[in-house]
């Protein structure tokens, strides 16, 4: 058989060149070059180790080190002359290795494949994106704290069924949002302990018959353990999706917090003002000043759950052990990880410049009866039943719809009609402060009780 010279791995297995379309279909390095720095990080660990067994002279493992770091200083400079031949970043690292440094460059592979190698850089790139997003989580999360600060004693409108229900702070709304991003940190760590296990030694998928040290190598990487199980180690991406459905609940979070944000700056509520730097305007209508950003965060928070879904449909089914399905992991995953940094990042910049407008948000609770609630407790403690008490309420809304009054603004003799246990201290509580200002137990949205929160809160953070 005679064999084709072609850049082709194990080329001498081959009598015909790579198609020019199946190299390029095949190929990963236009997308997988983003694993370059993880790759020589995990390739060092790797050559050190082999060192330390005697399989690399201490002259090899240093040419190695060179070699590595010229190729890191190359890529930096944008120097680095990435091939589709060589299929994808560890192949082209590789040859540019051995073009350097010659045949030790060839022995860096020994005991290992790329299955291992790909799933090693990819735990680490996601162990240093998730520090990146956690960054960008503390940066919001300290944003809303101070404008929860801020707000704390600022009365609206609390909405069930975007109804007005019941007067709230804008404070305690604020600090609804900073609990959902407190999970998610949360969410993060957990997945990072699933994430930070070391799958190299593995090699293509049984091991390898070199006396390997794998405890060496995870711990000069920094991960927790090796691996348990080498058929495991290079097929499981379940720390991929884990990280994404985290990130597909940050956005989840995001799309929220935008989509009240939109409906705030509207001019039916207009209870914000969001900062012209973050609004563009109308082509064609110049009155119009657009929220642009949690417009688009909340559209881009669907590609995130649609790389979820990829992600689980390209693991489903998959037979033991590595399989090329797996090369389909690095875009959504890379995707994902753009988008929640960068959606984190808009929301963190622009939640400091948030204005409330705290006579437009005080109205707006003043008109939705929001004190019904507090009528009705009122009289159960008069000693009425609160399905009683419920009724009696109703009906005073409906004189209050009737004569366009809310229901601190009928008179004694008006409530005393529907209820001779009405007395003037009614009107405590039918104002929106005494209404915030009784719900002072934990978790409820008294100023003070607010303000307590927001101190244990920045505490922990
Ligand atoms: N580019 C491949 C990937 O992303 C690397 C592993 C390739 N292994 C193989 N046996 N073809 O998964």
């Amino acid at each position: 058989m005679t064999t084709v010279n072609t850049n082709k791995l194990s080329s001498a297995r081959f009598a015909q060149a790579t198609d020019a379309f199946v190299e390029f279909f095949t190929a990963s390095v236009d997308f997988d070059q983003r694993l370059a720095f993880q790759d020589i990080q995990g390739s060092l660990a790797h050559a050190k180790m082999l060192t330390s067994i005697d399989i690399l002279t201490k002259n090899e493992y240093n040419d190695i080190v060179n070699g590595l770091s010229k190729i890191q200083l190359e890529i930096k400079a944008g120097e680095f002359n990435w091939s589709v031949k060589q299929e994808d970043v560890h192949m082209n690292i590789e040859a540019r290795l051995t073009d350097l440094i010659g045949v030790a460059g060839k022995k860096l592979h020994t005991g290992r494949s790329r299955n291992d190698q790909v799933a090693t850089d990819i735990r680490l790139y996601l162990r240093q994106e998730i520090g990146v997003i956690n960054q960008q989580l503390k940066r919001l999360q300290t944003a809303l704290l101070n404008l929860a600060e801020k707000e704390a004693a600022t009365i609206m409108p609390g909405f069930t069924h975007l109804q007005v229900a019941q007067p709230i702070t804008f404070g305690h709304h604020l600090m609804a949002w900073f609990e959902m991003l407190s999970r998610d940190k949360e969410r993060l760590s957990d997945c990072l302990k699933r994430i930070n296990v070391m799958p190299l030694g593995a090699a293509a998928l049984a091991g390898t018959s070199y006396p390997i040290n794998r405890q060496m190598t995870a711990e000069l990487l920094g991960f927790s353990r090796p691996s348990n199980n080498s058929l495991d180690s290079v097929s499981d991406r379940d720390f991929a999706i884990e990280f994404t459905a985290a990130a597909s609940l940050i956005m989840l979070h995001l799309s929220r917090f935008s989509e009240e944000l939109i409906l705030w700056t509207s001019a039916q509520f207009d209870f914000i003002d969001m900062p012209d730097a973050f609004c563009t305007g109308s082509s064609i209508m110049p009155q119009k000043k657009n929220p642009d950003v949690p417009e688009l965060v909340r559209g881009k928070s669907g590609r995130v759950t649609g790389n979820l879904m990829s992600l689980l449909m390209l693991m489903k089914s998959q037979p033991l052990a590595y399989n090329k399905d797996n090369q389909e992991d690095k875009e959504p995953l890379f995707d994902t990880v753009d988008t929640v940094v960068n959606c984190l990042r808009a929301f963190a910049d622009m939640m400091p410049h948030i204005k409330a407008k705290k006579d437009n948000m005080y109205k707006a609770a003043k008109q939705g009866f929001a004190t019904a609630t507090d009528l009705a407790d009122y009289l159960v403690r008069k000693g009425i039943a609160f399905r009683d008490a419920h009724e009696v309420v109703g009906l005073a809304v409906c004189l209050g719809l009737e004569t366009k009054r809310d229901l601190s603004e009928l008179s004694l003799t008006e409530l005393q009609s529907f209820s001779a246990d009405i007395s003037d201290d009614v009107f405590d509580i039918l104002k929106l402060e005494g209404s915030v200002a009784s719900r002072k137990h934990l978790g409820g949205t008294a100023p003070d009780t607010v303000r307590s929160a927001i101190k244990v809160a920045r505490e922990k953070l």
